[in-house]
């Protein structure tokens, strides 16, 4: 992390101070699991759960050990929500054969790993949960959502992605041409007055996400509800 970066995110800060949220029912569950969790998007998840625009679902794109999840989770059972939550993730499926890893011999079991771990943590925080989750690469289960096509349930048996989501938390690659594939399916099921939180979006950062973020709040059909510090918007038209 250079210093030019850490004086661009100190000056933000200064500038927009994050609204943190602070519940006292997670304050065990988040240090226990694994995870890239930004305070602020506590926040927004909380602000876009308890104003859902209707019951359609949430899909949330990289939920790696399911810490996000989670919380997501958390939420719609705060609030008594009937919503959907699905997921995908394809677990670090990029690891190279030849990595070295610790003391593994194969360092792809990894992949394994961390998904089996998220199975575990959401059946652990949130055993009731109404959640279904792949494991297939985002281009992919988008593909499977748009021709119906049946897919694995990490939770058991197999099911078909389809029809409008009213939230979307986007966390999967943040290289601009993925971000950007995936804004644009989620935009194509995304209902009107849905909302979208953009990880690693926030003006300081340097991923393509944010460019991402930032068209999409240029072409007019997203307005700002906060950057906390990450793009948190909704969709207007
Ligand atoms: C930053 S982590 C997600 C962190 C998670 N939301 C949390 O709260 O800890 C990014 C995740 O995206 C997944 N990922 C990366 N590229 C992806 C893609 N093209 N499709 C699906 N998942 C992807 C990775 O496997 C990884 O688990």
């Amino acid at each position: 992390m250079g210093v030019t970066y850490l004086l661009k995110k100190g000056l933000y800060y200064l500038a927009n101070k994050p609204m943190y949220v602070n519940e006292k029912e997670l304050a065990r569950m988040l240090p226990s699991i694994p995870g890239w969790l930004e305070r602020g998007h506590i926040y927004c998840f909380d602000y876009a759960i308890k104003n859902l625009p209707d019951d359609k679902p949430i899909l949330e794109i990289g939920t790696f050990a399911g810490l996000s999840t989670n919380v997501i989770l958390y939420y719609l059972n705060k609030y008594n929500k009937k919503n959907l939550l699905l997921t995908t993730d394809w677990f670090l499926k990029d690891i190279s054969p030849d990595e070295k890893i610790a003391t593994l011999d194969n360092p792809q079991d990894l992949s394994n790993y961390i998904k089996e771990s998220f199975v575990r943590n959401v059946n652990f925080f949130n055993k009731s949960a109404n959640i279904k989750s792949s494991d297939l690469p985002s281009d992919d289960f988008f593909k499977a959502w748009f021709e119906g096509k049946e897919i694995d349930n990490l939770f058991g048996g197999k099911f078909i992605p389809s029809g409008e989501i009213s939230f979307a938390y986007i966390d999967g690659n943040h290289v601009y041409e993925y971000a950007k594939r995936d804004f644009e399916n989620v935009d194509k099921i995304l209902i009107k007055e849905g909302f979208i939180l953009f990880d690693d979006s926030a003006d300081y950062t340097n991923w393509g996400s944010k460019r991402v973020a930032q068209e999409a709040v240029k072409s007019g059909k997203y307005k700002v509800i906060k950057k906390n510090p990450h793009y948190f918007v909704q969709k207007i038209s």
